[in-house]
């Protein structure tokens, strides 16, 4: 089993609540909203405020993923903006432990990013101990519609075989290039979600595009239902009645 979360950044801003909305209800599990500061990547997005209007209109798991220098003054902005679960950059923290413990001691699931440039052995195992997801970028962050490096798939499978003993139940997210038709080689190898952009955002019909890539991984598998409920059973109190 895996999951399916859209990232809104190649969406249509201009009508940004119905692309939610839409999307939402085409059945997608989550929404991966990239937070871009200009520094950490060459180019801005969204802020807390998008953050909370965006928890507005949907009652499924949100995940911000944050593309910033200096993590660290800005987690809390986006635990309070109704995030249920904050990614961020293993190269851009000095003290990842203190970020993570941050956001732990909001009651949120804390998530460490890695660029496909970056070496596997850049993550202590405290700090894989200590995180609840792992977001495996297997393009370069910044754009939608870029081709998933050729390695990500031995990547998934060297942290599986890390995490085993120390973090079972890692939740890995693959980001970039993921789309309908070739993302179950990526959750057969261990990934227990995909981010999505302009293969949904891109497709004539959404409904259609979240289908496909639901069949395409396989709803049953027994291991990772445990480790996908983690996230959906997040407590809602950032959620409220729709
Ligand atoms: C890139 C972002 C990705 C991107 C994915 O920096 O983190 O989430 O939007 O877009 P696709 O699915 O088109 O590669």
């Amino acid at each position: 089993m895996a999951i399916v979360l859209a990232s809104i950044l190649d969406a249509d801003w201009s009508k940004l609540a119905d692309e939610i909305r839409d999307v939402d209800r085409a059945g997608v599990d989550g929404f991966s909203i990239d937070i871009m500061d200009g520094k950490f990547v060459p180019r801005t997005t969204f802020g807390p405020k998008d953050v909370s209007d965006i928890r507005n209109l949907t009652n499924v798991p949100i995940e911000v993923h944050l593309m910033v220098s200096n993590p660290e003054n800005h987690v809390e902005s986006y635990c309070d903006a109704g995030a249920d679960q904050v990614v961020f950059h293993i190269e851009a923290a000095n003290d990842p432990l203190s970020i993570i413990d941050s956001i732990h001691a909001r009651g949120l699931r804390a998530g460490i990013a890695i660029l496909k440039e970056t070496p596997l052995d850049k993550l202590s195992d405290d700090v894989l101990k200590s995180i609840d997801a792992l977001t495996i970028m297997a393009v370069t962050v910044g754009f939608g519609g870029q081709k998933p490096s050729s390695e990500t798939v031995q990547r998934i499978i060297e942290i599986r075989e890390r995490a085993k003993e120390i973090n079972p139940n890692l939740f890995v997210v693959i980001d970039g290039g993921m789309k309908p038709d070739n993302c179950s080689e990526f959750v057969q190898a261990g990934a227990d979600a995909v981010v999505i952009g302009t293969g949904i955002y891109h497709a004539s019909n959404y409904e259609e595009a979240i289908k496909t890539t639901h069949q395409n991984i396989d709803p049953n598998e027994p291991v990772s239902k445990k480790r996908i409920e983690g996230l959906l059973a997040i407590p809602s109190k950032n959620r409220s009645e729709k």
